[in-house]
């Protein structure tokens, strides 16, 4: 596996790559990789000759009391691990490659990025949107894997790539998880012993919650009890436990279309979010 910090570089081996009329797939992460990167990686190769795995820690989608300098950092053991995996080249770029002195441009996805998580994390999606445009100009992939753990940033992105008419196509890759449910996340790493015990009731209540929607009780006595079942489990608060349509992520008051129920919530300072399909 080749590894690339300057663009220039970069650009150079995929247009040799691209010479040989390879298909070229990008799976973008933060590093600190874990099995749903891989997973991607999984994705990504079965779709395309070439992987191209980015890892950079894009500091405009961190608020201010954000963990970015805390954010965790393995990057020899993320270079093995992808190296393993089979990915042809792996693009490092360092902050200054990414946001030269001057730089001035950010791509907001109205209305998506603004509900949710992007309500919580103001900003948190243009950074996201922006970061993954620059990505996208930079490899040119024909395809990018995004995991479904990141549910809302993957239907940022597919509106992003829609209304922009960006030539790639977007696959979502299944939430891969812990043998006790919860999604992997390289923030669990901030869990100390006992609340990552706690954890594992986000994954559990998300699919009580959903069976019982599904079986027809009331969706907003069923979301009140799932908030407060998490604070009984020790969570500290819960930023929102809701029900909303799939594709525009709008909040839905009945399950009478494709839906998604969508958590984040806190314990011990760390933020975990989580979300599972929901089908009527
Ligand atoms: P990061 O958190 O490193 O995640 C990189 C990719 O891995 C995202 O598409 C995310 O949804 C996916 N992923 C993380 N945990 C997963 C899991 N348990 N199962 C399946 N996929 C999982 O998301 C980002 O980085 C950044 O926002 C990025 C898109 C790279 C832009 O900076």
């Amino acid at each position: 596996m080749q590894i690339f910090n300057d663009l220039p570089s970069l650009r150079a081996e995929i247009g040799l790559l691209r010479s040989h009329d390879a298909r070229i797939a990008l799976v973008p992460t933060m590093g600190a990789l874990h099995a749903g990167h891989l997973a991607l990686v999984e994705e990504a190769k079965a779709r395309a000759h070439h992987v191209i795995a980015s890892i950079f820690v894009n500091p405009t989608q961190f608020g201010p009391n954000e963990d970015l300098a805390a954010y965790p950092r393995t990057e020899q053991a993320d270079v093995m691990q992808l190296d393993a995996a089979g990915v042809t080249a792996l693009w490092m770029p360092d902050v200054a490659q990414m946001y030269p002195d001057g730089f001035a441009s950010s791509i907001h996805v109205a209305g998506l990025s603004d509900r949710l998580d992007g309500a919580w994390r103001p900003g948190h999606f243009d950074g996201v949107a922006t970061v993954v445009t620059k990505l996208f100009n930079q490899v040119r992939p024909d395809v990018a894997c995004f995991g479904e753990k990141d549910f809302q940033q993957l239907a940022v992105i597919r509106q992003l790539v829609a209304d922009l008419d960006l030539p790639v196509e977007i696959i979502g890759v299944e939430t891969q998880r812990d043998v006790d449910g919860l999604a992997l996340s390289s923030r669990n790493a901030y869990l100390q012993p006992r609340e990552r015990s706690i954890a594992a009731a986000l994954p559990e209540t998300l699919v009580t919650a959903g069976e019982a929607i599904r079986s027809g009780e009331d969706a907003a006595a069923i979301l009140s009890w799932a908030t407060q079942h998490l604070m009984d489990w020790g969570f500290e608060s819960v930023d929102y436990f809701t029900l909303c349509d799939e594709r525009t992520l709008e909040t839905m008051t009945k399950l009478d279309r494709p839906a998604r129920l969508l958590v984040a919530a806190r314990i011990g300072g760390t933020r975990l979010i989580d979300n599972i399909p929901i089908y009527p």
